[in-house]
């Protein structure tokens, strides 16, 4: 049983955030957090797992800072509330011209930004639920944010699988002290920001710079195979369509919930654009399905809804 989930999608907003920090990560991804105060504050201290913002990648009060045009999706990695304000941490890979322009934001200037979007993951009841937490790429940072609502929530049986290309592209900050590598296929507190929710985590690479050598999802069946029989976690996962459809294909096989977390490519964020349409089913009967927009009715869907194409 999973907790109805209530979004009162009013708290949303359009808000100005001051940029509070800014780190690298390995090479080519980088850390932000952004404060925001009064009604964004508020709005962004209601945000769920699974829930992202629009980010405006330009100054948007200069009329002639016009590209790029878009605002660019991110994933909430984390939020830290205080009495009067909430920080919101983001991690991203350095790719085009929105994310290269965030990530030469410096401490104090201004980024606007549309949130918080989306419908997220819905919760289990009971905290004595165990759950597994799988991120590819650019899925591993809400995974973070998720670890800490169920560890803030009572529930301890959380285990995190990170997956990366390699070594350097892993989304995360690894602490190369505290990894036991001939240990590598039993979860260990090895990722700063699983850590802070005591989340321990198996890491699997490609190319086996790093952890397991292999898909996150292989490495997870071998930690199932490991488990009693009666061990049955529910699954959340988000990364590239392949990984998300293996790892729905694992847990239909193991009779697992699982939730999946789908980063389509996106232009308004808001239900507007009807850019980011997948199909799901409405029922078992359902093999077709029917159109969905992903930012407004997911990114968080039912993995035996969704039909991979
Ligand atoms: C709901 C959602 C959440 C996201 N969360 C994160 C996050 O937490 N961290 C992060 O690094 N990225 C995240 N992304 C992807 C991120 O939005 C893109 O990387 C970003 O828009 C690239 O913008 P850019 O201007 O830097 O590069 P662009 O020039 O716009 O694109 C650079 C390259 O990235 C590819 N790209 C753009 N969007 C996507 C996408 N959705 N999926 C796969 N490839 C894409 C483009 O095809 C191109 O090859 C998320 C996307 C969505 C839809
Ligand atoms: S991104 Fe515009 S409708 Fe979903």
């Amino acid at each position: 049983m999973v907790k109805a989930q209530i979004i009162d999608q009013r708290q949303r907003g359009e808000f100005e955030a001051i940029v509070v920090r800014q780190a690298h990560i390995g090479t080519d991804h980088q850390t932000i957090i952004l404060r925001l105060n009064g009604a964004g504050g508020a709005a962004f201290a209601q945000a769920q797992p699974g829930q992202f913002v629009q980010l405006a990648c330009r100054d948007i009060h200069n009329p002639r800072s016009v590209a790029p045009l878009l605002r660019r999706p991110l994933s909430i990695a984390g939020i830290r509330i205080t009495t009067d304000q909430t920080e919101v941490q983001f991690i991203f890979r350095l790719r085009g011209p929105g994310t290269q322009w965030l990530g030469h934001r410096r401490e104090g200037e201004l980024v606007n930004l549309l949130g918080p979007l989306g419908r997220g993951f819905r919760l289990p009841e009971s905290g004595e639920q165990s759950v597994l937490l799988l991120g590819g790429g650019i899925g591993l940072p809400p995974m973070f944010f998720l670890a800490d609502v169920l560890r803030a929530q009572g529930f301890n049986q959380v285990v995190g699988f990170a997956a990366a290309r390699s070594r350097e592209s892993l989304t995360a900050t690894f602490e190369r002290d505290t990894y036991n590598t001939t240990r590598c296929t039993e979860p260990q507190l090895v990722l700063e920001e699983f850590n802070r929710s005591s989340t321990p985590c198996i890491i699997a690479t490609d190319d086996g710079s790093l952890g397991c050598k292999g898909s996150v999802v292989a490495a997870s069946e071998a930690f199932l195979d490991r488990q009693p029989k009666e061990y049955k976690p529910l699954v959340c996962a988000c990364g590239p369509q392949g990984m998300l459809r293996a790892t729905a294909e694992l847990a239909e096989k193991r009779d697992l919930a699982c939730q999946v977390c789908l980063e389509e490519y996106m232009a308004c964020g808001i239900g507007v654009c009807q850019s980011c349409v997948t199909r799901l089913r409405n029922g078992e009967d359902d093999k077709e399905g029917s159109y969905k927009l992903v930012c407004s009715h997911g990114p968080v869907f039912d993995a035996r809804r969704v039909v991979w194409d």
